[in-house]
């Protein structure tokens, strides 16, 4: 509690939890200012490579000087209404930055931390403004005890997520999509909720050094045989979990391999469109054919899209869903602007009931919500920079999504992931 003179009151400002996970909600109060006072609360975070970003929503206290956020509205700024996490999900490059900005946490081992502020009046630039009060909140995809191990073992490039406690835990095999590199926050979340997660780079390894050839389904059946002779994890539980291109392997693996078998399986924005019987490379070539690139948008940006559309009739170019035995979640915004996730859910979901195995399928779909569906109160990026997994051209990808439906999303979809994920791992 920080509390600061402002003429002849005083204003307390109150964030608790001030130390938790990033997908814990915020209580944020503000007391003893007078009723009716004009006041803005303002976010600021400044990430691991060094950018600025901010959020501000305008509010008037009460006819007792109080403001509760999560009952009063917002009458501006970047986000409207009563939106008690309004101010972690709105928040979004200071103006002035850098265009194409992507937030995204690189070293899970330190918290992301949000300075939160109350200010007096409605303001909408901060620069030198008088702060009422301020604290500082930490949010942390680790939870305390949560044990982070880099994995070089058979080829991989991974990294592991313990639970806190002895074991052995449920695992998840943990795949981002085309943009490569080892991403961790999301596994690490993963293993904050007792699951023991392995977050897999398949992108940036290759099976060859000469030839540059990307991995082949081995490199999969490695990490998820890794993972289920781990002692500390129950190896007939261990589940596949897929954004975007991590999808389609997620697919492949659970309907083709005779060596991964998934728990269960969650697919988030991706497709079961590819050529079943190629390569990663055929694969890329294949999306590489099929999607429709570089076009222009409104703003004369160049935006990638990579819709697979329309799906294909023929069943060389579809994983056979029928093949897949285990409960299986797909997850997609409605405003998917770079893959055709709604599209290929529609036909999964008939292929499945012709196979008799629709029992097995969940569906959530959300409206306005975009691509890049993360863990909640994560920013909305409409469009970012990205260097395509293909070619490697830097391109501005469009991923689609309104910034308020896409938090709804994001919320309601952790939180049901999570209950899937207990439910089948773990009852
Ligand atoms: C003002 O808000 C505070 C904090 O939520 C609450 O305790 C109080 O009852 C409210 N007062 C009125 C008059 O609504």
């Amino acid at each position: 509690m920080v509390i600061m003179s402002f003429g002849h009151c005083n204003v307390k400002l109150s964030v608790t939890p001030c130390r938790g996970l990033v997908d814990e909600k915020l209580v944020i109060l503000v007391q003893s200012t007078l009723p009716g006072a004009r006041l803005t609360l303002r976010a600021f975070h400044r990430c691991d490579d060094g950018h600025e970003w901010e959020a501000f929503a305008h509010y008037l206290t009460n006819a007792t000087g109080c403001l509760d956020i999560s009952e009063e509205p917002s009458l501006g700024g970047t986000y409207y209404g009563v939106e008690p996490m309004g101010l972690l999900w709105s928040i979004r490059p200071v103006l002035g930055s850098k265009p194409g900005l992507r937030m995204r946490k690189m070293n899970v081992e330190t918290p992301m931390e949000f300075t939160i502020s109350v200010y007096q009046d409605h303001l909408t630039e901060f620069k030198e403004k008088a702060v009422l009060a301020s604290q500082l909140v930490e949010r942390w995809y680790m939870a305390p005890g949560v044990l982070r191990t880099p994995i070089m073992e058979h080829g991989l490039t991974a990294t592991l997520f313990l639970p806190s406690g002895p074991g052995p835990f449920p695992a998840i095999l943990d795949l981002w999509g085309g943009g490569g590199q080892l991403v961790e926050y999301r596994a690490s979340l993963l293993a904050s909720h007792g699951f023991a997660s392995l977050a897999l780079d398949y992108i940036t390894p290759k099976i060859s050094v000469e030839t540059g050839k990307p991995v082949d389904n081995t490199y999969f059946e490695n990490a998820f045989t890794f993972l289920q002779q781990h002692p500390r994890v129950m190896g007939e539980r261990v589940a596949m979990l897929g954004l975007s291109f991590g999808v389609s392997f997620t697919l492949k693996m659970a309907a083709y391999s005779h060596v991964l078998k998934p728990k269960c399986a969650v697919c988030i924005s991706g497709s079961h469109v590819q050529p079943t019987e190629g390569t990663m490379a055929d694969i890329l070539s294949y999306f590489d054919r099929n999607g429709h690139k570089a076009q222009l948008n409104d703003k004369n940006e160049v935006i990638m899209r990579n819709l697979l559309l329309p799906i294909p009739a023929d069943p060389a170019y579809k994983v056979d869903m029928g093949r897949v035995k285990c409960p299986l979640l797909l997850v997609m915004g409605e405003d998917d602007q770079n893959w055709p996730a709604c599209e290929s859910a529609a036909d999964m979901k008939e292929m499945m009931e012709r196979a008799g195995n629709l029992h097995l399928l969940t569906i959530l779909s959300y409206p306005n919500a975009g691509h890049l569906l993360e863990p909640p109160y994560s920013p909305h990026t409409r469009v970012s920079s990205f260097r395509s997994v293909g070619t490697r051209e830097k391109v501005t990808a469009l991923w689609g999504g309104e910034c308020a439906a896409h938090a709804v999303a994001q919320e309601d979809a952790w939180k049901k992931t999570l209950e899937f994920l207990r439910h089948n791992l773990y009852a």
